[in-house]
C-alpha cells in the first residue's frame, strides 16, 4: 500500500529525471571524458547540499526550423535556480552542454534572464557557469535577441550585485560578452577558451594558423588580455575560487562585505618591515611581503595576478574588516604604470567603490612607463582611468607610501589629492616630481658640466642629490603641507591602518555638493 504512487506523481518523477539527464547519459558520458562536470554536477558543487532550488525546469524551446520539433529537451540546455552558497544566498546558471552543445536560443535565454531578475530584486550574486557553443544557428535572430536581453541585464545588474563568470567550455562569438560585462571571470584551464572568432575563421580572413587555446585558452586571458581574473585547474577548483571570491564580497550594493575576524591581534608590529626598502633605490623588493605582513594572516587574495605584475590587486582583511589592496611591485618593471595596469587598477578600485569595500593602496611608484609603445596605444587614456577611479571612490581610502612617490603617477595612486581619507609615509618616501638623481641632473645640468673631471662631477653629483632629498624627496615636506597625515616607522603600519579603517568605517560620501549629473564621462 505504501509502494502505491498516483500515476500524476510518477509522471512528475520520470519528467525530472529526464531534465536531470539534458542532453542524454551518451551527451554526459562525452562530457565526462573531457575532463568536465555537468551543469548539475557544477551546481551541485557550488551550492550548500540541498539548498538549490532549480527553477524552469520543464521549459523547452518552440523553434520548428531545422528540424528542431524535434529536438527537445526539458531545461533546453540551462539549468537555472536559487541556492546558498557557505550560507548566503545567491543565483545559479549553468549552460548544460550536453544539449545541443549548451547553445543559445530564445527559451534557453528567456531562462538566463530570468533569474537575473530574480537575482537583482533580492539583491543576490550571480554566478554563471559558461559552456556553450553560443548562439543557437537553428534560432537565428531569436538567440542573437537572448543574448542581448542577457547583456542588457548584465550592464543593470553592473554594480548593484556581484556577478560571478566561470567558463568551462568553449564560449565564442558575441556570447564573450555577457562574461566580459561581469565582474570577475575563472577560466578552467585546458578546456575553456573564449574567442571573438574561433581558428577557422581567423585562417580565413587574416591567414593566421593559430589553435583554439593558443588563441583564447586560460593562460591567454590570465596572462596577456587580462579578460580572465583567476585561472582553475579543473571544474571543481574553479567552484572553489568562486566560494572564496564570495566570502569577501557583500551580496548587494546596500550591504558591507561580511566580517570575519580571525583572530590576528590588530596591534601587532612587524620590526622586518623596517628594513624592507633597500637604501640603493634602484633596488626592488618584494610588495608581496609588505601586503602579508600588514593584512589579517593569510587573508590576502589576490585578483588578477597573472595580468600586469607591475601593480598587485587583491581582497583581504584588517581586523576582519574586508578592504581591497591595490599596490604597485617594485619586483616587476619597477612597479612603474603602464596601460595594463592602469586597466587593471582602474576596474578593481572601480569595483571596490561599487561594492562598499575600502580601498587600501601601498604605492611605490616611479612613474608611468615611457615610449612610443605606450603613447601610441593610449597611456594617456588609460592612466586617466586611474584618476578617475580613484577621485570618484567614496569608500574609504587608506595610502601608505613606502618609497617612491613620483609625479602624475604619485597623484594616481591614491593620494591625498584624490580624496584619500588616510595617507601615511614610512621615513623612506620620496615624493617629488622625479628621483632625485634625475632632477639634479636637470636643476645643476650646467653646473655638472662644468666639473673638471668625471669623478668630480660625480662626487657633486651626489652632493646634490643628497640636497634634493634633504630638501624635497622625503616625506617631511608633504607632511608638513598636511598631505601626509602620518610618517611612521614601517613596522608601525598594521595598527596604524586599523585604528584609521575603524575610524573610518562610517564614512559616506565624499562630502564634495556637485551639481546633479546622469553620469560622469570616465576615459574609457
Ligand atoms: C546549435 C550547436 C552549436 C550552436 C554546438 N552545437 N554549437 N548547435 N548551435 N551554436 C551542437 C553540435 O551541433 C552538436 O550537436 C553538439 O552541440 C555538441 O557539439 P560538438 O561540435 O559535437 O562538440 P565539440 O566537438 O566539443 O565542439 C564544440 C564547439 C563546436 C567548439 C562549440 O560545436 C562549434 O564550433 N560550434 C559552433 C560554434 C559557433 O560558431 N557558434 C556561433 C558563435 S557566434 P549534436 O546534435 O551533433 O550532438 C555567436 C554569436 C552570438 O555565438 C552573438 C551575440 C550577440
Amino acid at each position: 500500500m505504501g509502494d502505491d504512487i498516483r500515476p500524476e506523481i510518477a509522471k512528475l518523477r520520470e519528467l525530472i529525471n529526464q531534465a536531470k539527464l539534458g542532453g542524454g547519459a551518451k551527451a554526459i558520458e562525452k562530457q565526462h571524458a573531457k575532463g568536465k562536470l555537468t551543469a548539475r554536477e557544477r551546481l551541485d558543487l557550488l551550492f550548500d547540499s540541498g539548498t538549490f532550488l532549480e527553477i524552469d525546469m520543464f521549459v523547452t524551446h518552440r523553434a520548428t526550423e531545422f528540424g528542431m520539433d524535434k529536438k527537445k529537451a526539458l531545461g533546453d540546455g540551462v539549468v537555472t535556480g536559487i541556492g546558498r552558497i557557505e550560507g548566503r544566498t545567491a543565483v545559479g546558471i549553468a549552460q548544460d552542454f550536453t544539449f545541443m552543445g549548451g547553445s543559445l536560443g530564445e527559451t534557453h535565454a528567456s531562462k538566463i534572464v530570468k533569474a537575473m531578475k530574480i537575482a537583482l530584486s533580492i539583491g543576490a550574486p550571480i554566478i554563471f557557469l559558461n559552456d556553450s557553443g553560443g548562439a543557437r544557428i537553428q534560432e537565428g535572430v531569436d538567440s542573437l535577441k537572448g543574448y542581448g536581453d542577457v547583456f542588457y541585464m548584465n550592464v543593470h545588474s553592473s554594480g548593484v550585485i556581484p556577478q560571478i563568470a566561470a567558463i568551462m567550455g568553449p564560449c565564442a562569438g558575441g556570447a564573450v560578452y555577457s562574461p566580459a560585462l561581469m565582474d570577475f571571470i575563472i577560466m578552467v584551464r585546458n578546456t575553456s577558451f573564449m574567442f571573438i572568432t574561433g581558428p577557422r575563421v581567423v585562417k580565413a580572413a587574416v591567414g593566421e594558423e593559430v589553435d583554439e587555446f593558443s588563441l583564447g585558452g586560460a593562460e591567454v586571458h590570465a596572462g596577456k588580455s587580462g579578460v580572465a581574473h583567476f585561472i582553475a585547474s579543473n571544474d571543481k577548483e574553479a567552484i572553489t575560487i568562486i566560494k572564496k571570491l564570495l566570502s569577501y564580497l557583500p551580496s548587494n550594493n546596500m550591504e558591507a562585505p561580511p566580517r570575519i575576524n580571525i583572530g590576528d591581534d590588530p596591534y601587532r608590529v612587524d620590526e622586518e618591515l623596517n628594513n624592507i626598502v633597500p637604501e640603493d633605490p634602484l633596488k626592488p623588493y618584494d610588495m608581496y611581503k609588505v601586503i602579508n605582513s600588514v593584512v589579517d594572516k593569510g587573508t590576502f587574495f589576490e585578483v588578477h595576478a597573472q595580468y600586469a605584475r607591475n601593480a598587485i590587486v587583491g581582497f583581504a582583511r584588517l581586523n576582519g574588516w574586508v578592504v581591497g589592496v591595490v599596490a604597485n611591485q617594485p619586483n616587476y618593471l619597477s612597479g612603474a604604470l603602464d596601460i595594463n595596469a592602469s586597466d587593471k587598477i582602474s576596474r578593481f578600485v572601480r569595483f571596490l567603490d561599487a561594492f562598499n569595500i575600502p580601498v587600501l593602496t601601498f604605492m611605490d611608484v616611479p612613474g608611468f612607463i615611457p615610449g612610443t609603445y605606450q603613447e601610441h596605444n593610449g597611456i594617456i587614456r588609460h592612466g586617466a582611468k586611474i584618476i578617475y577611479a580613484y577621485a570618484e571612490a567614496t569608500v574609504p581610502k587608506l595610502t601608505v607610501i613606502t618609497r617612491k612617490a613620483y609625479g602624475g603617477s604619485y597623484i594616481a595612486m591614491g593620494s591625498r589629492h584624490l580624496g584619500a581619507d588616510f595617507v601615511i609615509a614610512w621615513p623612506t618616501a620620496e615624493i617629488a616630481v622625479m628621483g632625485p638623481k634625475g632632477a639634479a641632473e636637470i636643476i645643476w645640468r650646467k653646473e655638472l658640466t662644468k666639473a673638471p673631471t668625471p669623478e668630480e662631477r660625480e662626487e657633486l653629483l651626489n652632493k646634490l642629490v643628497q640636497d634634493y632629498k634633504n630638501k624635497i624627496a622625503n616625506p617631511y615636506v608633504a607632511a608638513s603641507r598636511g598631505y601626509v597625515d602620518s610618517v611612521i616607522e614601517p613596522g608601525q603600519t598594521r595598527p596604524a591602518l586599523i585604528q584609521a579603517l575603524n575610524a573610518l568605517l562610517t564614512k559616506r560620501d565624499t562630502g564634495i555638493r556637485a551639481p546633479p549629473r546622469k553620469h560622469g564621462n570616465m576615459p574609457v
